[in-house]
């Protein structure tokens, strides 16, 4: 069986950058978090002496580069040792942040400890809606100051701009504002429906009209702006007719690590029950768990896959969609993705879609870090 899971394995290389999910605390209630329904509580969050052992293998086994992502990352204490302790290693680094918690001095540090990148979400342009969708007050302002010092710090920045139903008609000033605060990089990233965004799917979906006018402006702007302002584009899988090759593939081009310190083929895997992961604080390497562990190899290539995905001629081109997304829609990931239309239950679920992206439902069910202590971040 070893073997078998060996040679189906061996053809992946260790990708070049890993998703650091350093703990899951944050004090934003985004209603569409990505991050798992069951959260990693502080206590079993690793050491800094774990994440930087982490850290030291990642550079060893090739990895170039690491987001350190949440949650919200400055809640942890010990930000600046791990980003240069990664710096020391030879990793380039880049933070995803929610940005409310940073003071200047902290950036300042932050950049003094080999920091390369910033990225910073925003949940639209003014501060009404932008606050009410974080559910945390003067976010929107504290954001566009820490964007400022960013760019003054002569850190590159990329803007994230989660878009649903409820502020895509502020796009054309996204795209402005992410001029104004001088960012190289736009992500313009649609709300993905499974995790905690399942629970908000009839406030935030979007009308095919909205979508479709979106994705005008995109094209339209990436072509104005070209050389400006890349930007990056992901629609909500619903109104499509292929399902995305969602992380390019199960256990393919991607892993990331839990505040945990499981290693997990997406950040959404721990949401599929059945499935278990390894631990960073295993006997085992990180490169052998990239290759050989069961959770990894269980949904990896085409033969995990049943009718329609089985026989399809797009099998290897999206691999079924997102695993994640099968799971949550049908209670089996093997099941191909539903945004697929050869999947039997496409036709509900999008028809479901377009009946809530209609309604009237515009209040959110917060998420928030309930039992979780959040240290200011002067304490640091
Ligand atoms: Fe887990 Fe798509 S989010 S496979």
């Amino acid at each position: 069986m070893l073997e078998k899971q060996r040679s189906t394995a061996e053809t992946f290389g260790i990708p070049l950058a890993v998703l650091l999910e350093i703990t899951h605390r944050c004090p934003l209630q985004c209603p569409y978090c990505s991050n798992p329904v069951e959260l990693d509580r502080s206590g079993k969050e690793l050491t800094t002496d774990e994440w930087k052992k982490v850290l030291s293998e990642l550079a060893e086994i090739g990895v170039l580069q690491v987001h350190f992502s949440g949650g919200e990352p400055t809640a942890r204490k010990d930000l600046v040792e791990l980003v240069k302790h990664a710096s020391d290693v030879g990793l380039y680094t880049n933070l995803i942040t929610s940005a409310v918690l940073l003071t200047r001095e902290r950036l300042s540090e932050l950049a003094d400890a080999g920091l390369c990148h910033v990225q910073i979400s925003f949940q639209g342009v003014e501060e009404g809606l932008a606050d009410r969708v974080a559910g945390y007050r003067n976010a929107h302002r504290k954001k566009l100051e820490v964007a400022k010092w960013t760019r003054e710090l002569d850190l590159p920045l990329t803007v994230n701009a989660v878009m649903h139903r409820q502020n895509l008609h502020q796009l054309p000033d996204i795209i402005q504002m992410s001029i104004d605060l001088d960012a190289d990089r736009l992500e313009v990233a649609n709300v993905q429906y499974y995790g905690w965004a399942l629970k908000n799917r009839a406030a935030l979906m979007p009308t095919v009209a909205q979508l479709d006018e979106c994705t005008r402006l995109v094209e339209e702007a990436r072509e104005r702006l070209k050389g400006r302002l890349s930007i990056d584009y992901v629609v909500p899988d619903y109104y499509a007719l292929r399902p995305k090759k969602c992380m390019g593939g199960w256990g393919r081009q991607f892993f990331n690590i839990s505040p945990a310190g499981k290693v997990l083929p997406c950040h959404a895997a721990e949401s599929i029950t059945g499935l278990d992961f390894e631990s960073v604080r295993s006997n085992h390497s990180i490169a052998w768990i990239w290759q050989n562990s069961e959770a990894f190899n269980r949904y990896r290539g085409t033969g995990w896959m049943k009718e329609p995905c089985k026989s399809c001629e797009f099998r290897e081109i999206d691999f079924g969609g997102c695993r994640c997304q099968a799971f949550a829609l049908t209670g089996d990931a093997a099941n191909t993705d539903p945004a697929c239309a050869l999947s039997p239950l496409h036709e509900t679920i999008f028809k479901q879609a377009e009946r809530e992206a209609e309604g009237e439902t515009n209040r959110f069910l917060y998420r928030n870090f309930a039992g979780g202590t959040l240290e200011p971040e002067n304490d640091a």
